[in-house]
């Protein structure tokens, strides 16, 4: 293996071994980010080297069967990123992207795959300890300080998100961000804001589906930041690296979560492979 502030090299004495080693310090070079953009999805993991404080991350990839790794996944490109990668996530999302996928149908992923990428999302939210009586003796434990976390969808498609992630958080209050993306343009028009007024001491997770051009997400963390919000983050299911960077760029305090990050935008907008019109197939309005 290579060593220094930049290597790349091969451990082979075993199959189920990383492939590759990539190390780097603090910033990737230009070329790095191409090979990583170019290996995409293999990335499974990124960790912190502890032992070795100069570097600040290890890379390893390698043929996602002989996984043993956690299916949470960043990756250098976007450290903004954080990708769900369980397998039910993996085979919703598939499910979601055919074309012949009903509305019906469609709905019910939306839904399932939201809670499952909540169930992530929520790994770092606060617990305020607690004491029980069980029939037996007096136990101590943690409660979810859910009446702090706020849904936030992006109208129309973020709706389809909100009810899985409930199921989880039932104290969760709920705001909307009314937006829609002009046609011609692609920028986004808003039209309704409403969050809880004490929004400073809230967790928000703003909801969409889709993060594309990014200009809708952008905008809407610019708005619940100008009511007050700080501690926000981004749940989509399918992006595209252009609204990956364009938030990190915009907001690089905001987390990002997404089910599957895709390849490119088209001439349109619209993300490829993608799912099409998340809105329209969720509302069945074409
Ligand atoms: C879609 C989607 C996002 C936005 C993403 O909404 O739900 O809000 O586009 O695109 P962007 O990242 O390029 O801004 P749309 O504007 O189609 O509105 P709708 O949900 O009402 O259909
Ligand atoms: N909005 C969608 O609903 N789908 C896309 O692919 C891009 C933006």
């Amino acid at each position: 293996m290579w060593s220094g502030p930049l290597g790349v090299g091969l451990t082979l004495e075993d199959d189920r071994q990383a492939l590759f080693i990539l190390r780097h310090h603090r910033r990737f070079p230009s070329t790095s980010h191409a090979l990583v953009e170019q290996i995409g999805k293999r990335i499974l993991i990124l960790t912190s080297a502890a032992r070795e404080p100069m570097d600040d991350r290890l890379v390893f990839f390698h043929a996602r069967e002989d996984s043993s790794f956690s299916p949470m996944t960043t990756t250098p490109a976007f450290a903004n990123l954080t990708l769900v990668r369980h397998p039910l996530v993996q085979h919703k999302i598939t499910l979601l992207r055919d074309r012949r996928t009903p509305t019906k149908i469609f709905k019910e992923l939306v839904d399932e795959i939201a809670m499952l990428m909540a169930y992530e999302a929520t790994s770092e939210l606060s617990l305020d300890p607690v004491t029980v009586q069980t029939p037996l003796e007096q136990a101590t434990g943690f409660q979810v300080s859910g009446k702090k976390l706020t849904l936030v969808p992006i109208l129309r498609a973020g709706l389809g998100m909100v009810e899985g992630i409930l199921r989880l958080v039932p104290s969760a209050r709920v705001g909307h961000i009314g937006l829609y993306r002009d046609h011609d343009t692609l920028e986004p028009v808003d039209y309704y804001f409403k969050v809880p007024s004490d929004a400073a001491e809230r967790d928000f997770f703003l909801l969409d589906p889709m993060l594309a051009t990014g200009g809708s997400a952008v905008s809407a963390v610019s708005s619940l930041k100008r009511a007050g919000g700080v501690r926000i983050r981004f749940l989509c299911l399918v992006a595209a690296p252009e609204g990956v960077r364009r938030l990190g760029k915009a907001h690089p305090d905001v987390p990002v979560y997404a089910a599957d990050l895709d390849r490119e935008l088209n001439s349109q907008g619209y993300i490829l492979p993608g799912l099409g019109d998340a809105g329209d197939r969720l509302f069945g309005t074409r």
